[in-house]
């Protein structure tokens, strides 16, 4: 005790004293906060689950039943992920408005809180895969143009077109244009499938190579001509015709020229 007396008259007692106190209630402040701000992170959370549900019921459980778990007319969506909803419900192909041969792209019904909270509600039913993070979509930084095109053209030309503006499938089907796309609803297309189109999973396709694809994608938009003349870009064949068509009639024109001057 006499010693401890002797230290606190020394200089530097005081300041001590003042930095121990104000680290203690810093840290207990840091804590505090991080147990609210937690709870309320999970409050949120469950709040939109609620909420999603509430609009599942009376947008989608007619089709995909009351408890998402499919009928006559629709899949099970349990086990489909935030990222399937997200895609879904943000290009507008559901709620499916005809049930037609495809659920076609359209102006989206529900809004980005609703979407979430619809994608939420999904997500807590089984695990599946998530909505892609801004911070995992860094195309510009991360994907490389040429690698894309490449990659495109062995695994999605086939149903897209080479240039990326769609295409005819059979029985009706069809593969969209691919401009003008988002580059998050690409990703989720590639990790979720939608309809005729295959899942390309981290395997086949790895995340910095499904960002190439989307660089590509988007040079594509911005330089519509990837070599070869723009007829609508359908292909090598209308512009070899063309090709024939404008070179035999010039051909023609020179030879019944050649024929007026000999007379
Ligand atoms: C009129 C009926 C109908 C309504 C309403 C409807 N859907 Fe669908 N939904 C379908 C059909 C049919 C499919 C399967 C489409 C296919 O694969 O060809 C489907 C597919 C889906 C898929 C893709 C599943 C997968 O395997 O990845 C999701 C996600 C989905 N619906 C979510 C919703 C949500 C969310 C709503 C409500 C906002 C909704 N649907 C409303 C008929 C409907
Ligand atoms: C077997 C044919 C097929 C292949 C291969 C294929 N897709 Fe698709 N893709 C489709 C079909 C069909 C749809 C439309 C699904 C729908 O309407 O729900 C589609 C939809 C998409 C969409 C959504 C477009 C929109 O309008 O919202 C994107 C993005 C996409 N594909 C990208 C790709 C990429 C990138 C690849 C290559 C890695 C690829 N696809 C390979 C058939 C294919």
């Amino acid at each position: 005790m006499k010693r401890l007396s002797r230290y606190r008259r020394h200089k530097a007692a005081a300041p001590l004293l003042l930095v121990i106190a104000l680290l203690a209630i810093g840290t207990t402040f840091s804590v505090a906060s991080a147990t609210v701000k937690q709870s309320t992170i999970t409050y949120a959370r469950s709040a939109a689950i609620d909420e999603g549900k509430q609009l599942f019921l009376k947008g989608c459980s007619s089709c995909h039943g009351l408890n998402a778990e499919g009928g006559a007319i629709a899949p099970s969506l349990i086990g489909v992920g935030a990222a399937s909803v997200d895609f879904q419900v943000g290009t507008g192909r559901m709620p499916m408005a005809d049930m037609s041969t495809q659920a076609m792209r359209k102006a989206p019904v529900y809004n980005a809180e609703q979407t979430a909270a619809l994608a939420a509600y999904v997500a807590s039913l089984a695990p599946g895969p998530a909505i892609p993070e801004d911070s995992v979509l860094n195309y510009e930084r991360d994907g490389s143009t040429a690698a894309g095109g490449e990659l495109f053209r062995n695994n999605c030309a086939m149903c897209h077109n080479f240039a990326g503006q769609g295409g005819a499938l059979t029985q009706g089907k069809y593969a969209p244009t691919l401009m003008g796309v988002e580059p998050k609803q690409i990703y989720e297309a590639l990790i979720t499938g939608p309809q005729s189109m295959p899942v390309f999973s981290d395997k086949t396709i790895t995340p910095a190579e499904k960002l190439s694809i989307i660089k590509w994608i988007k040079a594509a938009e911005k330089e519509p001509n990837l070599g070869g003349a723009s007829l609508g870009r359908v292909g090598p064949v209308t512009e070899g015709l063309l090709g024939w068509v404008l070179g035999l009639g010039l051909l023609i024109g020179v030879a019944v020229w050649l024929a007026t001057k000999a007379r």
